[in-house]
C-alpha cells in the first residue's frame, strides 16, 4: 500500500450508500487497511451486518470511531452533519483531517461546529465510484493545505477521477456530476427502448445503448477533442445520423439537459446548510 494514506487510520461516519461505496472500493483496492479502518451507522443491526460484510469494526459511536483517526470521512445525510460533528467538538485536533461528502454542507459549517482550526475538505463524489469510474470534485476549507488536498485526491483517485475546485462551484458540481448518473441512466433507458421499438431484443438493445454511451464518453476523455467535432465525424452527409440529430434538436435535447443541470444546481444551493 504505497500511498500517502499508508499507515493512516480512517473512520467513516455514516457508512450508508455513498460512505459504503467508498469504503468498499477503498478496501478492495488496498488503499485502506482493514485493521486501521472503522465505520459508524445509526442502527446496531446495520452496524453488525456491515461489519460482517466489510471485515472492519462498525459501531454506532461516532466519537469513539473518530477520536484516534487520521482521516475522518463524513457520509451522513446533510441534515445530520452538524449533529455528528458536534459530537466530535473538543476531541478533534488539527493533525486530523475531515472529509465530508455531504451535498450542500459548506466547509464553514463543520469548521464552526468544531470550533478549532481543523482541516476540512468538502468532496462531491458520484455513485459510479462503486466501479472505480466515479467523478469527484474537492474543495478545501480554510484550515486545509495542499497536503490535505493531496490525501483526499489520493483517496478519490482510487475510485475514479478527481478535480479540485473553489467551494463556490460545489453546487454546480452537484447538479452536473453527482446528479448526472441519473440523467445518463434515463438516456440509456430511452436508447434501449428505442432499440426495442426498431425491433431489437431488450437485452441487446440495453447493451448497445450502455456500451455506446461508455465508448463515446471514453473517446471524449481520451482524445480531448471537442464533442461537436467528434459528433461531426459520425455524421455522414445525407446519411442516417443527421436525421437522428434533427429529431434530437426538434425535441430540444440540449436545452432540456442544460435546464436539468441548472435546476439541480439551484436546488443544491437552496438546500445549503448555512454556517452559523
Ligand atoms: N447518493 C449519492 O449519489 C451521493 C453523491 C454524493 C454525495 N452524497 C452524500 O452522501 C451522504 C449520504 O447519502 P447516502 O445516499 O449515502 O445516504 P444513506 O444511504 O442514508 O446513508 C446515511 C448513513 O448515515 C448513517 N447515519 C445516520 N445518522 C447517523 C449518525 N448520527 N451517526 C452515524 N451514522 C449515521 C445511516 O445509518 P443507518 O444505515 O443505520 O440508517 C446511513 O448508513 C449525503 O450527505 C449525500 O449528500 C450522496
Amino acid at each position: 500500500m504505497a500511498n500517502n494514506l499508508s499507515g493512516k487510520k480512517v473512520a467513516v461516519l455514516g457508512a450508508g450508500k455513498m460512505g459504503g461505496i467508498l469504503l468498499q472500493a477503498l478496501l478492495r483496492n488496498g488503499l485502506l487497511a482493514p485493521e486501521l479502518t472503522t465505520a459508524t451507522v445509526a442502527h446496531e443491526d446495520r452496524a453488525k451486518a456491515l461489519s460482517a460484510k466489510l471485515g472492519i469494526p462498525v459501531g454506532i459511536n461516532n466519537l469513539q470511531a473518530a477520536k484516534d483517526a487520521d482521516v475522518i470521512l463524513i457520509g451522513v445525510k446533510p441534515q445530520v452533519v452538524e449533529e455528528v460533528v458536534a459530537e466530535l467538538r473538543g476531541h478533534i485536533s488539527p493533525r486530523q483531517l475531515i472529509i465530508s461528502v455531504a451535498a450542500s454542507v459548506p466547509n464553514s459549517l463543520i469548521e464552526k461546529t468544531l470550533d478549532a482550526p481543523v482541516p476540512v475538505i468538502r468532496a462531491m463524489p458520484n455513485t459510479p465510484c462503486l466501479l472505480c469510474c466515479g467523478m469527484t470534485a474537492l474543495a478545501k476549507g480554510k484550515y486545509a493545505d495542499a497536503s490535505h488536498v493531496e490525501t483526499a485526491t489520493t483517496m478519490f483517485d482510487v475510485v475514479g477521477r478527481t478535480v479540485v475546485v473553489d467551494e463556490k462551484h460545489m453546487d454546480a458540481v452537484t447538479g452536473l456530476s453527482a446528479s448526472g448518473p441519473a440523467y445518463i441512466y434515463i438516456i440509456i433507458e430511452s436508447l434501449a427502448e428505442a432499440g426495442v421499438k426498431v425491433g431489437l431484443p431488450r437485452d441487446i438493445a440495453t447493451l448497445l445503448a450502455a456500451q455506446t454511451t461508455m465508448g463515446a464518453a471514453r473517446v471524449v476523455l481520451e482524445t480531448g477533442d471537442h464533442p461537436a467535432l467528434l459528433k461531426d465525424a459520425v455524421t455522414t452527409p445525407a446519411g442516417c445520423t443527421v436525421d437522428g440529430i434533427m429529431e434530437l434538436e426538434e425535441g430540444k435535447l440540449r436545452v432540456t439537459l442544460i435546464k436539468a443541470v441548472v435546476k439541480a444546481a439551484q436546488r443544491a444551493k437552496e438546500l445549503a446548510f448555512a454556517g452559523h
